[in-house]
Formats: structure tokens, C-alpha cells, sequence
């Protein structure tokens, strides 16, 4: 028995590796502009959900660096044109679906998290959709910051 066990060590240990490399693969980040029905999804969601404050182009409000009649940000442009590649698919995906009143401590602004309306794959959608918009510098930087 222990020597059947040790001539399949190598195939053991093979087949374990290989998983974990299929589970690496599966990791959904970096997102992609690859898939035009991901985009098109991501089109429907944001416009459902995010176009009434960032606006059609995804341009956001307008002088979004200025604070709104409450005393809080605007909302910026999602197209590239702000800093939104700065940040990886990780943190963009935690700020879509628990808002930054989650994520930052005693945040009262107007970026609320959208988990009871989007599953994970609709975020991952409306993330491939807003890099769709963005240049390919920006878009190439961010992915690299995404892997
Ligand atoms: C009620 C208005 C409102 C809605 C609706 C809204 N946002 Fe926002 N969003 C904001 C504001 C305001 C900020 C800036 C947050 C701050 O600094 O307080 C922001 C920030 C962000 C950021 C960070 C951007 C960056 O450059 O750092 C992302 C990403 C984002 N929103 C995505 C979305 C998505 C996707 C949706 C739809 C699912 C959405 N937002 C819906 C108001 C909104």
C-alpha cells in the first residue's frame, strides 16, 4: 500500500499544483475589457445604479472637485479622466459593493455600497464597462496593478 503510495507522490503532487494554479486562474481580477456581453451587462447595471450621480460618459458631477450643497464630495468621473486607475480591481470592487462608509471610518459622504442590489459578477460587469471608457495607458497601468 505505502509503495503504491509512494510510486503516485509525483502525480499527487502534480495534480495538487495544477489546482492550485486552476484556482489562481479562476481569480477574477484583473478585469478585462475582453468580453463584449460583460460591457454590455455592466452598461445595463450602471445605468440602473450609478449614472443618476457619475453621470452619462461616466463623466461624472459637474466641478466634482468641488463639495455638493451638503458639504460632501461630488461624484467623479469614472471615464479615466479622474484617479479611478489608481486604485486595483480589489479596491474598486470593496468600494462598489460596501460603499465607502464601510471601508472608511467615520465616512458621511455619498458613495454608498451597492451589495443588496449587484452580485459580484455584476460588479466585475460594471468595472469592465468603466474600462471601456478608459485610455490605454491608463487602462494598461491599472491592470498591472490588478494581477
Ligand atoms: C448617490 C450618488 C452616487 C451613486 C448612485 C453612485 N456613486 Fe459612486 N461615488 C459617489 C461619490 C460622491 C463618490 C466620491 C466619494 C467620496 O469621496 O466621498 C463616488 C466614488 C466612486 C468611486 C471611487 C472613484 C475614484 O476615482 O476613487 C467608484 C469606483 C464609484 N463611485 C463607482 C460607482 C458605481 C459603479 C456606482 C453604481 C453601482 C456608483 N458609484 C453609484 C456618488 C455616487
Amino acid at each position: 500500500m505505502l509503495k503504491h503510495i509512494i510510486k503516485l507522490l509525483p502525480t499527487i503532487i502534480l495534480i495538487f499544483f495544477s489546482t492550485l494554479t486552476v484556482a489562481k486562474a479562476h481569480n477574477h481580477f484583473p478585469i478585462t475589457t475582453k468580453s463584449k456581453i460583460m460591457i454590455e451587462r455592466g452598461k445595463i447595471a450602471y445605468q440602473n445604479y450609478c449614472v443618476s450621480c457619475h453621470m452619462v460618459n461616466l463623466a461624472g458631477a459637474e466641478n466634482w472637485k468641488e463639495m455638493d450643497e451638503d458639504g460632501h464630495r461630488k461624484a467623479p468621473p469614472l471615464n479615466g479622466t479622474g484617479h479611478t486607475w489608481h486604485h486595483d480591481d480589489q479596491t474598486l470592487h470593496a468600494i462598489i459593493k460596501y460603499g465607502l462608509a464601510k471601508l472608511v471610518k467615520n465616512y458621511q459622504g455619498k458613495m454608498i455600497g451597492f451589495e443588496d442590489n449587484l452580485s459580484d459578477k455584476e460588479i466585475d460587469s460594471v468595472l469592465a464597462y468603466i474600462k471601456s471608457f478608459w485610455p490605454k495607458e491608463e487602462y494598461e497601468y491599472q491592470i498591472n496593478l490588478s494581477k
